[in-house]
């Protein structure tokens, strides 16, 4: 289980101060499929940021377990990090000058995993081992991420707007392979977008609206990535 409890996070200085989370009160439980949607600019990044551990609150706790992570050093932040959380973002952030396989394996070997090839196939990633991130569509690109992320073997799989740069029959298939990963291994998926449609197939929603949370709904009958709009 994460819990949030007053969160507050600004940016800038004081006489320039912006505050992005005014107060983020928030539990998520183990293997939920959470989306948090929010129009561009409300604290959605920077929500996953704290969330993660990749950024740190003003004001707050975050515990994960019976581990509260805001008080970490920054080396046991990382370490935290290595072991607990992946991240898959809009952009894919894959490593030009390595394989497939490798960028994978990257992944794989901060855990000491070393069945990661079954996750690059369970992405329909198999036939792509030995090529290079040019040489892949957009889509095969993002699984890549993807795959690399689940490499980790992670407790909680963060995605910031993983579609937000692929087309409509791409996107659905990008969600399509994560949330049958997300059912098959039970880690936790929080998903953050500005696509209203995807929410739909979340069991948690959370909306954002200028650093507040202004409504959690439960989903009874998540949609698939294939009946929801786009
Ligand atoms: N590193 C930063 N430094 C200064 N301002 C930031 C930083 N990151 C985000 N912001 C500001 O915080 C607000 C919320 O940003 P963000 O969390 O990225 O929103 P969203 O992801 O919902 O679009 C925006 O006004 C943005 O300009
Ligand atoms: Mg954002």
């Amino acid at each position: 289980m994460i819990e949030v409890k007053k969160v507050i996070k600004s940016y800038g200085t004081a006489d320039n101060k912006q505050t992005v989370l005014k107060g983020i009160d928030l539990t998520v439980e183990d293997g939920d499929n959470v989306v948090i949607l929010g129009a561009s600019g409300s604290g959605k990044s920077t929500l996953l940021n704290v969330l993660s551990g990749l950024e740190r609150v003003d004001e707050g706790k975050i515990v994960y377990g019976d581990r509260e992570i805001t008080c970490l050093s920054d080396k046991e932040l990382t370490a935290f990090r290595r072991e607990t959380v992946g991240f898959v973002f809009q952009q894919y952030y894959l490593l030009p000058d390595m394989t497939v396989d490798k960028n994978v394996r990257m992944g794989a070997d901060l855990a000491k995993n070393k069945d990661y090839k079954g996750i690059i196939e369970s992405l329909g990633l198999g036939d792509k081992l030995n090529k290079y991130p040019r040489q892949l569509s957009g889509g095969e690109q993002q699984r890549v991420a993807v795959a690399r992320a689940l490499a980790k073997l992670p407790k909680v799989l963060f995605m910031d707007e993983p579609t937000g740069a692929l087309d409509e029959a791409t996107g659905r298939q990008l969600l399509d392979y994560v949330l049958k990963l997300q059912k098959e291994r039970g880690f936790t998926l929080i998903t953050v977008t500005h696509n209203e449609n995807i929410a739909k197939t979340a069991n948690t929603v959370i909306r954002l609206n200028s650093g507040k949370i202004v409504e959690i709904t439960r989903n009874e009958a998540p949609e698939s990535a294939y009946e929801i709009g786009w």
